[in-house]
């Protein structure tokens, strides 16, 4: 059985995708260093999958974490790479702090990788690096923008540095998966998104207000030149994104490009207010108003998917209306 160390395992995309990788076949080895998820991730995942999942508690930015993890698993084939920072807002604020984590330690990745001779890498990349496309669905070989945040610059970044090093290395090979808005959670509602204080993403918002935690959502400008105002996105299920990295890892096995890069969306675009009324319909009401635009937001962003769902053979299984279902139970699972 294949070995494949997932970094940032114990995350939200990580988490579930320790569960598609089991369900693969794979048996994943999982480091994480808790900074933005939590222990208990574990033993739930250990149940879900019915087996121990080696953990190691480490940091990517540390090669000695993670040359701990490749001495002591001398078979792994691959690695998929999630750890790193996500919050938009707090990279403006930190964003050393960002760049140390999410470039240094791909780096650092990179470099341990290199050292055992492990030449397969699934990295997490992100649609921002499209910034606001000038055509839609939006196409892999589009041109990518200066980003807007320093995270989103680090995700550039670090798409440019899996290039330059597969140059070097003409046997590494490395699949960017370029993730639209994942959400949704588990069907079992045992894994799911646990966000640190007031959410910045919608779907958590919603739920989260839903469940009282929060009084109202403000839905961030309606005077888009959208349908109905409001911005349009590409909202993927994290459970048909998780699987998208089994195929990114076994195309890796048999591609010779060296880096091949991959939409991950429905090919379907939502605006903001759809998404609010199909959760009011499917799942329970709750109170919004309409607020002004926040500073960064593009107006509309979708992807093209033909190029995954043909190449990977990839497609998502699960509509809006389930991953919204799916996000209403783990959050009413977090009450009780
Ligand atoms: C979606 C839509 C908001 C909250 C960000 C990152 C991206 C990615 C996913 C990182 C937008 C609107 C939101 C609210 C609202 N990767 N909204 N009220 O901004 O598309 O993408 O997260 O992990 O890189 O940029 O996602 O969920 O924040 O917003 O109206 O309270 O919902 O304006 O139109 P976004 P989001």
């Amino acid at each position: 059985m294949s070995k494949i160390l997932v970094t940032g395992g114990l995350g939200f995309i990580g988490s579930h995708t320790v569960v598609s990788l089991i369900e693969a076949g794979y048996q994943p080895i999982i480091i994480d260093n808790l900074n933005n998820s939590e222990l208990r991730v574990l033993s739930v995942l250990e149940e879900l999958c019915e087996q121990r999942l080696p953990f190691y508690l480490g940091d990517c930015t540390k090669k000695e974490d993670l040359s701990r993890v490749f001495e002591e698993n001398p078979e792994i084939a691959g690695v998929i790479h999630f750890a790193a920072y996500k919050a938009v807002g707090e990279s403006v604020e930190k964003p050393l702090m960002y760049y140390h984590n999410n470039v240094g330690g791909l780096v650092t990745l990179l470099q341990v990788m290199l050292e055992f001779g492990i030449n397969n890498l699934v990295f997490s990349s992100s649609c921002t690096v499209y910034g606001q496309p000038e055509k839609l669905p939006v196409k892999e070989d589009t041109p990518r923008q200066k980003a807007e945040s320093p995270y989103g610059n680090t995700k550039m970044i670090c798409e440019d540095i899996i290039l330059d090093h597969q140059k070097a290395n003409p046997n590494f090979r490395s699949v960017l998966l370029r993730y639209f808005n994942p959400i949704g959670a588990h069907p079992s509602a045992k894994i799911g998104e646990l966000p640190l204080g007031v959410p910045n993403n919608l779907v958590p918002f919603i739920t989260q207000t839903a469940a009282g935690i929060r009084e109202c959502l403000t839905v961030f400008g309606d005077n888009y030149k959208t349908p109905d105002g409001s911005a349009i996105r590409d909202y993927i299920h994290v459970v048909d994104l998780a699987d998208a990295h089994v195929n990114a890892l076994d195309y890796n096995k048999k591609q010779d490009l060296g880096v091949d890069v991959f939409n991950v969306g429905t090919g379907h675009g939502n605006t903001v207010l759809e998404v609010v009324n199909c959760f009011k319909e499917e799942c329970t009401d709750f109170n919004y108003k309409i607020g002004p635009r926040r500073p960064g937001d593009v107006e509309s962003v979708y992807a093209n998917t033909e190029k995954i769902n043909t190449i990977l053979g990839w497609k998502p299984k699960y509509s809006l209306a389930e991953a919204l279902k799916h996000a209403w139970k783990w959050q009413l699972s977090l009450k009780s």
